[in-house]
Formats: structure tokens, C-alpha cells, sequence
């Protein structure tokens, strides 16, 4: 029998594709989701459980049912702006429903926990490549939402709960190549995917927030990491705790900054070029956010596979083709 691992959120975007690598590396992936983002058809590597990681009963039956071992938790809110107007949601949804979730899990044995952390974490950088080291100044309520829970793993464990690794990502972005799952969020709020709105008419023209950064053509810089890369990061972290690795935080991101110009670019020269137009920039926005993974890379054998924008826009881009050609059948219809 292979080995399950609850995937908490696993019907989101990153879930899904967690639970794809988890699926290819051997285990059955358990979702648990409450489906308020995420999707049902999203779900395809394994059983879904419908509930809430609040609904401690849901998880003591599943994590008995299964034999679950591990717990990747990735369930939660994610929107900056949001959790600047509705900060309670945050701190609710992010840190407080998974005060009886941890204790629940503790309760049935579970020995590890792997959380999608967030780049947000840190606030404005004042190094870069950005390392774990880094100071802790979080700018808006879901990077405190996100640091508050690292925060409550650290001290369970320490008082006798599971082992636990934060990841914090950097920007997420790309989608299966075989085209089965993608970028899903309603509203959508991420680059490539309102890129690739735009391209494709569903969207005007892409806004760009900010042309007059200190970088090379004036716009932001980020950090893009392929969702598979950072998929197969989480089966590396799920088995070196469950090996008996200290618990701790890892960057997840390619140490490769890119601006938003050259993402432009990238579209333009792949043959996808992407209406846009300049806003100013918005209160809050880093100028330069990219990841030092020097750490996961060493220490968990964690080596990205699909570094290169081009691939991750191509990839978007192809899922975004895909689904909005089967919107317009499905209105068409
Ligand atoms: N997308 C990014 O670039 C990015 C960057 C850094 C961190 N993250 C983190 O990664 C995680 C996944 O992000 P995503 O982009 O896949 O978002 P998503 O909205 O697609 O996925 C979140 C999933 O969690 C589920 N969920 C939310 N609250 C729940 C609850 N209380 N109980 C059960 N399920 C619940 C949703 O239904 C959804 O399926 C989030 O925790 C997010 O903060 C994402």
C-alpha cells in the first residue's frame, strides 16, 4: 500500500500540482479542501475530503483513515490587497483555524507538517538575494498571517507537536505541461496569468504598476518559480522530516531576478505579445524581491527543473489557452 500524505488546500493552484509530484513520486495524495477557492476538478491524484482544516472531527476520522504520516498544508487565503481591508479574515483563515488543526493533528500522531510560507514574510528587503537570515518585517496582514503560524509551529514543536518546515515561496507561476491543472484564482491578481489575459482578449490591457523603480527598465522585479518546482520542493521536505531533518524555514524561489519589462519581452518574443499600459506604482510593492535558495538547495537536494521564463510563461500560457478556449465552447453552448 502506498503512503498517504493529507495535502491541506489541495484543490488550489499550487496544491493541485503538489498532489500531481506526490502522485509521481509514489504516495496517494489525501486532499482535504473546503473547495472556497479551490476547485473540484482540480483534484485528480487522489480522494478528495471536503471540509474545512477547521472541522477537527473531518481531520481526525481522515488522518485515522489513511494513516497519515505527513501533512503538507498549503490551505489558506492569499490576497495582499484583501487582507489589507478585511486583515480579521487573515489572521482568522491564515493563523487562528489552524490552532485546533495542529492540535488535532498532533492528537493523532502526525509527525510532520510542510506550510506554504511566503516571501511576504520578510517586508521590504534590505539584502538581496533575500536569505532566510533575513530580518522578519512583514508589511501587510497575510505576510503576519503567514509568519504568525511559522511562528506557532516552531513553539508546538519545541512543547512536544510535529516536526515542521515553512517554505516561502517567491512568485509561483507556470502550470502542468501536460495542460491537466493551472493558474486558477478568481479574482486573478498574479503577472502571468493577467498577462496572458490580456494577450488572449479576455482582459484589456495588462495595468503595470510602477515605471520608475531604480532597475534597469524602471518596472519591479520578482522572483518566478515554476509550480513543479516548487511541487517536488514539498516531497523533498516531507521526507527529510519524516528522516529526521530540524525542523526550519526554506526559500523556494530561482535566485533569478526578472522585470516585469522582461517578462513583457518574453511574451513578445515568443510570439504573445501583451497590451499593457503604466499606473503608478502602488504603496507597498518591493522594488526587488528574489529569493537566496543556496539553503533548500544544499540541504534538501532540491534542484529546479524549469528555471527559464520562457518556460513558465509557455506553460501558462498554454493552460490559459486551454481553459478559455473551453469557457467560450461551454458559453457557445
Ligand atoms: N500563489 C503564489 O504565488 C503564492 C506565493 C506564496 C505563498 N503562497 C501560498 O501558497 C498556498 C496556496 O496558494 P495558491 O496560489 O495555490 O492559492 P489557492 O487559493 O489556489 O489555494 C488555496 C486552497 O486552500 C483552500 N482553503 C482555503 N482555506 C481553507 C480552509 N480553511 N480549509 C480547507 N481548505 C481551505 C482553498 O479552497 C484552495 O483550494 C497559500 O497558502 C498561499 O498563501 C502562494
Amino acid at each position: 500500500m502506498t503512503q498517504s500524505v493529507l495535502v491541506a488546500g489541495g484543490a488550489g493552484y499550487i496544491g493541485s500540482h503538489v498532489c500531481k509530484v506526490l502522485a509521481q513520486s509514489g504516495y496517494t495524495p489525501v486532499t482535504l479542501d473546503n473547495l472556497c477557492t479551490g476547485r473540484r476538478d482540480f483534484v485528480r491524484f487522489g480522494p478528495l475530503v471536503e471540509a474545512s482544516v477547521s472541522d477537527t472531527a473531518v481531520v481526525a476520522s481522515t488522518v485515522k483513515k489513511y494513516d497519515i504520516k505527513a501533512v503538507i498544508d498549503l490551505a489558506g487565503s492569499i490576497e495582499v490587497a484583501e487582507s489589507v481591508k478585511n486583515p480579521l479574515k487573515y489572521y482568522d483563515n491564515n493563523f487562528a483555524v489552524k490552532i485546533p488543526f495542529l492540535k488535532t493533528l498532533s492528537e493523532c500522531g502526525v509527525k510532520a507538517v510542510v506550510f506554504s510560507s511566503t516571501a511576504a514574510v520578510y517586508g521590504e528587503p534590505v539584502v538581496v538575494p533575500i536569505p532566510e537570515s533575513h530580518q522578519l518585517i512583514p508589511k501587510n496582514p497575510y505576510g503576519s498571517s503567514k509568519l504568525a503560524y511559522e511562528q506557532l509551529l516552531r513553539d508546538f514543536h519545541l512543547a512536544g507537536g510535529p516536526a515542521w518546515m515553512a517554505l516561502r515561496y517567491f512568485n509561483a507561476a507556470g502550470a502542468s505541461f501536460d495542460g491537466d491543472i493551472g493558474e486558477c484564482h478568481e479574482p486573478e491578481s498574479h503577472l502571468i496569468p493577467l498577462a496572458c489575459f490580456a494577450n488572449l482578449g479576455k482582459n484589456d490591457a495588462l495595468s503595470i504598476f510602477g515605471n520608475d523603480y531604480p532597475t534597469q527598465d524602471g518596472t519591479a522585479i520578482r522572483d518566478y518559480i515554476h509550480v513543479l518546482d516548487l511541487a517536488s520542493a514539498h516531497v523533498l521536505a516531507v521526507e527529510a522530516l519524516l528522516k529526521g531533518a530540524a525542523p526550519t524555514a526554506y526559500n523556494l524561489g530561482n535566485g533569478i531576478g526578472t522585470s516585469i519589462g522582461e517578462i513583457m519581452a518574453c511574451f513578445e518574443r515568443i510570439g504573445f505579445p501583451v497590451p499593457h499600459t503604466f499606473k503608478p506604482r502602488r504603496a507597498g510593492d518591493p522594488i526587488r524581491l528574489v529569493a537566496d535558495s543556496s539553503a533548500a538547495k544544499t540541504n534538501l537536494g532540491w534542484t529546479p527543473k524549469y528555471a527559464d521564463i520562457e518556460t513558465i510563461i509557455r506553460s501558462a500560457h498554454q493552460w490559459h489557452t486551454k481553459t478559455l478556449a473551453a469557457e467560450k465552447n461551454v458559453k457557445v453552448g
